[in-house]
């Protein structure tokens, strides 16, 4: 089977003033269809990083990151953000819900550029907030509901394009460890439906559900 991410080499530096800052440091990985991948690693590992790199969000100082056939390590942002909207789904430990919009608005918010209309955005919307079990608070605003309420929103707007892949930075970190458990949970489910999943987390008991893992010090790969 061909890897659906695969990194080579990759490496990212910062300048700081006249410092350097490694904060990958000749990553190389394979990820494939399906998995569950779990990364994690002390503060300041490069663990956001790499998501980064994965997510199109940010490219490599050096090396290859090729998702399917595709290098996507030299691309401009304008390619990036295409492969992005369609090809991955992202959660946040802050939610980065908008304020202002209802649960099902925010939800829909992704597919607004398409080409597809209003009521049917709003369907798909609704669908997905059914399979985060959330049916019965389309119209609450992020500030009427609760931590994992947030999340379930983010998971549902993550998928909302259909994404092949979702990555998700300590999106429990916010959360107490039983909610933290149930948006876990729903990650497993949506992974069992054919998601390629990619979490980062410091709680090594979520690292559970993950079928490859993987362990980051100051830049580098050091076990799973
Ligand atoms: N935009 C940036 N500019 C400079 N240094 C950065 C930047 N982003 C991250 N870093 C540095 O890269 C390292 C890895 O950061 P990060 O991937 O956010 O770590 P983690 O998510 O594991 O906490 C850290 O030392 C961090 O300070
Ligand atoms: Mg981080």
């Amino acid at each position: 089977m061909q890897p659906l991410i695969k990194l080579e080499n990759v490496e990212k530096t910062y300048k700081m003033g006249d410092q350097k800052v490694t904060a990958l440091d000749k990553i190389n990985l394979e990820i494939y269809p399906e998995d569950f991948v779990s990364i994690q690693g002390p503060s300041g590992s490069g663990k956001s990083t790499i998501v980064n790199m994965i997510g199109c969000l940010d490219t490599p100082s050096k090396g290859e990151i090729y998702l399917e056939k595709h290098n996507i390590a030299h691309l401009p942002e304008s390619d990036l953000a295409q492969i992005r909207g369609k090809k991955i789904g992202f959660i946040f430990q802050i939610f980065n819900l908008i304020p202002s919009l209802t649960a099902l608005e925010n939800v829909a918010l992704p597919m607004t550029f398409q080409n597809i209309p209003r009521y049917m955005r709003l369907k798909r919307a609704q669908e997905l907030l059914n399979q985060v079990g959330l049916s019965n608070r389309l119209k609450h605003l992020p500030s009427e509901l609760s931590g994992g309420q947030k999340q379930r929103v983010a998971i549902a707007r993550s998928l909302i394009n259909n994404p092949e892949i979702i990555l998700a930075d300590e999106p429990t970190g916010n959360l107490d460890i039983k909610t933290g458990n149930e948006i876990m949970q729903i990650l497993k489910d949506f992974n069992k439906k054919g998601k390629t999943i990619i979490l980062v987390t410091h709680n090594p008991e979520l690292t559970k559900l993950a079928n490859k893992k993987i362990i980051l010090k100051d830049g580098k790969i050091i076990g799973g």
